[in-house]
């Protein structure tokens, strides 16, 4: 595991001197704009979803990372929240915000309900309430390219990284903020780091119930692969065989927390149907550090299957 150490250092000095590349640290993940909810311009839901926008943004750095606020009345009713990753400081998430604001209004412009990640937030806003709601769809699956390979025990990788999902989801729901994140040992070659995140409007139970519908997606989702990512409203999980998040014992920078810099990954829809209510995703990040290059194959995410089998799941996780 040194080389994570190596290459956590190598980009952190790449921030330092780099504030251009700094500027950019959110890593997009995906958006999906509800189909058949555009608006009128002439209608009050663009200027209320204006405001309703403008002040998530101003309340970021002051919240524990959820905020969630309504403006308007009637049919012209916005409703929005965002949350952070449990391991971001105030800072940065008012800076994730900001950005999801500006980039949700590009990729769905005109739309009443539409949603967007990002590795340390997401942001989404509908013209019905869903504060409270646990929503388990839409759904994204995001797979980390490279493989776990044959030389290495699968079973284990998977039983280790099964073991780890359930210890966090346990303390994520029992948790005030519905966040964790900890590693354990993949192989012998490897560890496992992981996160598992709510939105903390819903229940403990909810919160665990969306979480292990999300573990029980790795299989379909992630099979192989040494990362994974799936993405729903409600709930979220994430594995790396490198250290993603923010350790904790290490106090945080005082400039902010910074993450390793990517630019940013572009996605497709593979199956070109833009209608399906839970996608599968290309995802691809290029790190920026030659060292990183070395130990990490360029592309970190893509989108690989063409099988049939993870089509049908994932149809079957929609809804
Ligand atoms: C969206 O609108 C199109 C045409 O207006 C219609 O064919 C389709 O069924 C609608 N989809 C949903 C989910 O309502
Ligand atoms: C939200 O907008 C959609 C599309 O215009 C509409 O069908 C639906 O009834 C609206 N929901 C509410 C709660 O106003
Ligand atoms: C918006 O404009 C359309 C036609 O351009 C009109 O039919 C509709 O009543 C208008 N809505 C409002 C709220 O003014
Ligand atoms: C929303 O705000 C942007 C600037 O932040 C402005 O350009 C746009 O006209 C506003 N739209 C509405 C409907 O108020
Ligand atoms: C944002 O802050 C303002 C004033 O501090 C407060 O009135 C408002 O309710 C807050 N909004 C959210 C979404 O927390
Ligand atoms: C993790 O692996 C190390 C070295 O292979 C071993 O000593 C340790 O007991 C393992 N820990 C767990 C929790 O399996």
């Amino acid at each position: 595991m040194d080389y994570f150490l190596i290459w956590l250092s190598v980009s952190y000095s790449v921030i330092l001197y780099s504030p251009l590349i700094a500027a950019q640290q959110f890593e997009y993940r995906y958006h999906i704009c509800t189909d058949n909810s555009t608006y009128t311009v002439n209608s009050s839901f663009p200027s209320n979803l204006n405001a309703t926008l403008s002040s998530l943004y101003e309340n970021a750095s002051r919240s524990d990372g959820f905020g969630s606020i309504s403006v308007g009345k009637n049919s012209d009713r916005v409703f929005a929240l965002f949350l952070c990753r449990g391991d971001d400081s105030p800072e940065s998430c008012r800076r994730c915000i900001k950005t999801a604001r500006e980039e949700i209004k590009i990729r769905c412009p005109n739309y009443k309900e539409a949603i967007i990640w990002y590795d340390r937030c997401m942001l989404r806003y509908s013209n019905r309430s869903i504060f409270s709601v646990t929503e388990e769809s839409p759904k994204a699956w995001l797979w980390n390219m490279n493989d776990i390979g044959n030389a290495i025990d699968q079973n284990q990788f998977n039983s280790n990284l099964v073991g780890l999902m359930n210890q966090l989801i346990t303390r994520a729901a029992s948790s005030s903020n519905f966040f964790a994140m900890g590693d354990t040992n993949g192989t012998a070659y490897n560890r496992i780091y992981g996160t598992v995140q709510c939105t903390p409007d819903i229940s403990p139970s909810e919160c665990r119930k969306c979480l292990s519908g999300r573990v029980s997606d790795i299989p379909s989702c992630c099979s192989g692969k040494v990362g994974g990512n799936v993405l729903t409203p409600s709930c979220s999980i994430r594995f790396e065989t490198y250290p993603f998040y923010t350790a904790p014992p290490a106090p945080l920078p005082p400039a902010s927390s910074p993450s390793p810099p990517t630019p940013p990954p572009t996605s497709l829809n593979p199956s070109g149907e833009r209608k399906a209510s839970s996608r599968t995703v290309l995802y691809i990040s290029v790190p920026t550090s030659a060292f990183a290059v070395l130990f990490f194959s360029i592309c970190y995410y893509c989108y690989v299957h063409k099988k049939a089998k993870k089509e049908n799941s994932a149809m079957k996780g929609g809804n």
